[in-house]
């Protein structure tokens, strides 16, 4: 039972060295397809540094979940200090408020990413 937290992490290790190469080289343009993701607001920056962000967003997703759900926990401070809400529909889609299938689905469609959240989360405008 004690073991299950390293269990998790070997096998979110070993996922992310198998399938990896699979969206590096996609996200990359070594594919020879490069997503346009297309970014509406007029703000410069992410929650965090582009690169981090377009890897690991699933899981600052997860953490976010986990830390308002588990913990009641609803403010994330960025590693440039910035303050933001933890919320997929206000945070997240008030600045990338355009349809669905202009930006998240650019990669993930092509990436053969597919996820449940918006059967219950708000999809702000658009689709
Ligand atoms: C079965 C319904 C359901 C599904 C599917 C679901 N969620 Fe949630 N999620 C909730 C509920 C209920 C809360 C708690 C809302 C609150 O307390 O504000 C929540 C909270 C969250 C939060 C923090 C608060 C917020 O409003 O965003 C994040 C982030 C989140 N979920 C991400 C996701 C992601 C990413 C997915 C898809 C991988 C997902 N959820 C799928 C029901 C769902
Ligand atoms: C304050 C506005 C803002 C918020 C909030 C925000 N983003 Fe972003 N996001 C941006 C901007 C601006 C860019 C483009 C950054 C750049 O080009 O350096 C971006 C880039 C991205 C990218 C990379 C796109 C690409 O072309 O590679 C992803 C993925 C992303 N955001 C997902 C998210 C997720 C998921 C959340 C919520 C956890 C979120 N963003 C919250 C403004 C925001
Ligand atoms: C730059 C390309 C790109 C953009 C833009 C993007 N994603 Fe992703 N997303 C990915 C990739 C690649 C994965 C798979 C990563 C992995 O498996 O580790 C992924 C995985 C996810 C997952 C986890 C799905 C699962 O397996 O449960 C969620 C949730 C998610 N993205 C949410 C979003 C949301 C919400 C947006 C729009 C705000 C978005 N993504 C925009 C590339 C992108």
């Amino acid at each position: 039972m004690y073991d299950s937290g390293k269990v998790m992490a070997g096998l979110v290790i070993f996922g992310c060295l198998v399938t990896s190469p699979i969206w590096y080289n996609a996200l990359t343009g070594k594919s020879g397809y490069i997503p346009k993701p297309k970014i509406v607001t007029d703000k410069k920056q992410c929650i965090e540094p582009k690169e981090y962000i377009r890897t690991r967003h699933k899981d600052l997703l997860k953490d976010w979940r986990e830390s308002v759900v588990r913990k009641g926990i609803r403010t994330y401070t960025g590693s440039d200090k910035k303050r933001y809400t933890m919320s997929l529909t206000r945070t997240c889609m008030n600045c990338h408020s355009n349809k669905l299938d202009e930006f998240c689905l650019q990669c993930h469609n092509y990436m053969g990413v597919t996820n449940n959240c918006w059967d219950c989360h708000a999809y702000p405008k658009g689709t």
